[in-house]
């Protein structure tokens, strides 16, 4: 298509005049081709200038999402390699429930806004247009179904090493896979599967995760306002949504890989690492019941070994609170 291909060389020269010849030269299509392609990226949102005499000029501080940009910095092989990119879309985990018989391993489908964005235990996820990023990658992992889990640790590991990297800081994460700053949460992990009715053995996963990168237009909802934060808050700089992702499926596909080599001793050394609260008192919350408890360790499988009640007991699944005082979410 004229309008992705226009769009990858202006993104490859981002913030430098190219001539509209020039594009049409490369590309070989006509000028009028050119100019089209250009007016459909500007009413979808793409800021481009234009220089009388001069060319067009993909503005350095643009921050619209795109499958060209993102493919600039991807050095995956599998994860990320096909790739849709949605201005709107119900919810990104749904769509590729809707499309997983046709779509391979690691296909990852990107948002800029959700209509029906989803979180766990039944409950929505607030995502509103310009402010954040809502993905979702289908997985075919050759894995026993009691070790999904493992999908949710790598996906917590991965964009915490990817806000790191294009956001500066180093964010905490809360068992299972908060990932927080100063106990705000900037963004949530949905992890679903298919079950083969025969055999009981897992079919795909789709991970999906949706991260807040500023705080949106008009604010965020009341209900969120105390708990929520955006990596904005935190960072010294703008964050670039293109990069974010790419960095996040880079990270996504060496953490699936660790997993799929069955090296999960390395990948729970990382997840230990972004886990600050251990040797904290915490809260376990099990079905509703909310008990005290000092947070030990996490073994190799993901779970949570807590001490209670002068005894020590592994925790599988269930959510825990922590009282923070005011930075102990922070590295040490
Ligand atoms: C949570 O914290 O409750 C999990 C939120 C997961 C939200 C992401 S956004 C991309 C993907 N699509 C959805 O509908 N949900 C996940």
């Amino acid at each position: 298509m004229v309008r992705d291909d226009v769009l990858q060389v202006l993104e490859q020269r981002r913030g430098e005049l190219v001539s509209g010849g020039m594009l049409a030269r490369e590309l070989s299509v006509s000028r009028t081709a050119v100019w089209k392609a250009i007016s459909a990226l500007r009413d979808e949102g793409f800021p481009i200038e234009s220089v009388a005499g001069g060319g067009y000029r993909l503005s350095t501080d643009s921050d619209a999402l795109s499958s060209a940009g993102i493919a600039l910095e991807l050095t995956t092989q599998s994860i990320g390699q096909s790739l849709d990119v949605f201005s709107e879309i119900d919810s990104t985990n749904n769509y590729l429930k809707q499309h997983a018989s046709k779509l391979q391993h690691g296909h990852t489908v990107v948002a800029d806004c959700q209509t029906a964005g989803r979180g766990r235990r039944g409950r929505s996820f607030h995502s509103p247009s310009g402010s954040g990023v809502y993905l979702s990658i289908l997985l075919h992992p050759n894995l026993p179904l009691e070790q999904i889990n493992l999908i949710t640790v790598g996906a917590s590991v991965a964009i915490s090493h990817a806000i790191e990297q294009t956001a500066s800081f180093t964010p905490s994460i809360k068992w299972v896979n908060d990932v927080l700053r100063n106990g705000k949460k900037l963004c949530g992990i949905l992890t679903e599967a298919s079950v083969e009715a025969e055999t009981g053995a897992l079919g795909y996963a789709i991970v999906g995760i949706g991260i807040n990168v500023r705080t949106p237009e008009g604010g965020l909802p009341e209900d969120i306002r105390d708990i929520a934060g955006s990596l904005e808050d935190f960072s010294p700089h703008p964050v670039r949504r293109n990069a974010l992702v790419a960095a996040f499926l880079n990270q996504m596909e060496r953490c699936y890989q660790l997993i799929a080599d069955g090296n999960t001793a390395q990948l729970m050394e990382e997840y230990r690492s972004y886990m600050h609260f251990l040797g904290q008192e915490i809260r376990v919350i099990t079905n509703g019941v909310s008990e005290p408890a000092r947070a030990l360790s996490i073994n190799d499988r993901g779970h949570l070994i807590v001490e209670k009640n002068g005894k020590n007991e592994t925790v599988f699944a269930g959510e825990i609170s922590i009282r923070l005082d005011e930075q102990s979410d922070m590295p040490k």
